[in-house]
């Protein structure tokens, strides 16, 4: 039965699917920070479409609650590994693991990632390397990982989890605008680099997407849009609607696809508000709850 309570591990409602069922038939899917929200949506997806998955990610009980609803759900394989994208051995070895598990990886989703609202004021030293370790490194050190072992031998799909918030100058995001805008460099250079190895990079870049950390982090405070009003299409997104447009780029349906970034945000990066006057008003939120 599936345990839609818990909004991490919340399936889709009536999954009704735009694609093949066997698109991924018979693949392998990586996913680091697969235990939850959108991770835990695009192993679902893929699960959907008969792929096997890795979810890679901290704490082991998240691991395993998501894993258990997963594979009930679509009657897949899931394996957990618990590992730190900021630590190269922990990283290598969740690829070893993955390996000698399924025997190849077909597809690496770099998911995992940190953030928190922070004026670029008062952040630390450390907390600006965090997110940046986690984001930008993590990405880098799973990418490694995966090519060092497997794809440069055999191939393969890397998709990259991005953001809107570098295309402005995003208030209070300085640490996680700084780390995503390396991301989507570090895409463009691989896919020109390794596209003769037959690997394919690109980007998904969400906008606000609701029922995930990353918006209860930001929403609460003026700086998050959650009714849509300054979003063209009126809304926020939807974890299924990040879990489609992953799918599309993790199989064949993207074949001639490469070194791109992809946004799902309903037009919002262009018209959302990103003002000091609003600042202020998330600034004394702040100065009550630190998120
Ligand atoms: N504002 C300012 N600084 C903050 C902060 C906040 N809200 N939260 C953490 N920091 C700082 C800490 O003070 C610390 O710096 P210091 O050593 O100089 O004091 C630094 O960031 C690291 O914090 P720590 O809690 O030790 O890091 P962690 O590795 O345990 O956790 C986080 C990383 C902070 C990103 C944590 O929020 C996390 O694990 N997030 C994962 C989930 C998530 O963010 N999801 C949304 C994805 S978009
Ligand atoms: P989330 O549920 O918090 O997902 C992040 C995942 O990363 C968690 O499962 C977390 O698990 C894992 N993680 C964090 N630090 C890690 C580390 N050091 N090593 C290994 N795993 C780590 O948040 P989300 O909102 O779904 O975000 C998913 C992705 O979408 C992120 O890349 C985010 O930047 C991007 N995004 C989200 C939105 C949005 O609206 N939500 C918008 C733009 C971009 P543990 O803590 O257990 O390790």
């Amino acid at each position: 039965m599936a345990d839609n309570t818990d909004p991490d591990t919340a399936l889709i409602e009536n999954y009704q699917g735009f694609f093949r069922e066997d698109l991924l038939k018979n693949k392998v899917a990586i996913i680091t920070g697969g235990a939850t929200g959108i991770g835990f949506t695009i192993a679902e997806v893929f699960m959907r479409h008969q792929c096997d998955t890795v979810i890679a990610s901290r704490k082991i009980d998240k691991l395993k609650k998501a894993a258990k609803i997963l594979e009930d759900a679509t009657g897949r394989r899931c394996l957990t590994v618990v590992m730190d994208v900021r630590k190269p051995q922990e990283v290598v070895h969740m690829v070893e693991q993955a390996l000698s598990h399924f025997g190849k990886i077909d597809i690496l989703v770099n998911n995992a990632a940190g953030n928190f609202l922070a004026p670029a004021n008062s952040l630390s030293f450390n907390a600006f390397k965090t997110v940046v370790d986690i984001d930008t490194l993590g990405t880098f050190n799973a990418t490694k990982a995966v090519y060092d072992k497997y794809m440069k031998d055999h191939g393969g799909v890397i998709l990259n989890i991005s953001a809107t918030l570098q295309y402005k100058g995003t208030i209070f995001q300085t640490h996680a605008a700084s780390a995503k805008a390396a991301i989507d460099a570090m895409t463009r250079s691989l896919a020109v680099e390794w596209g003769g190895q037959g690997i394919r990079i690109n980007c998904l870049a969400p906008g606000p997407i609701e029922n995930t950390e990353g918006i209860r982090k930001l929403a609460g405070l003026a700086l998050t849009d959650t009714k849509g009003r300054y979003i063209p299409l009126g809304r926020m997104g939807t974890r299924e609607e990040i879990g489609e447009c992953a799918l599309f780029l993790a199989s064949g349906a993207s074949s001639f696809i490469t070194g791109t970034v992809i946004v799902v945000d309903g037009g919002s990066w262009m018209t959302s508000e990103n003002s000091m006057v609003q600042a202020e008003q998330v600034l004394e939120q702040m100065s009550k709850s630190r998120l």
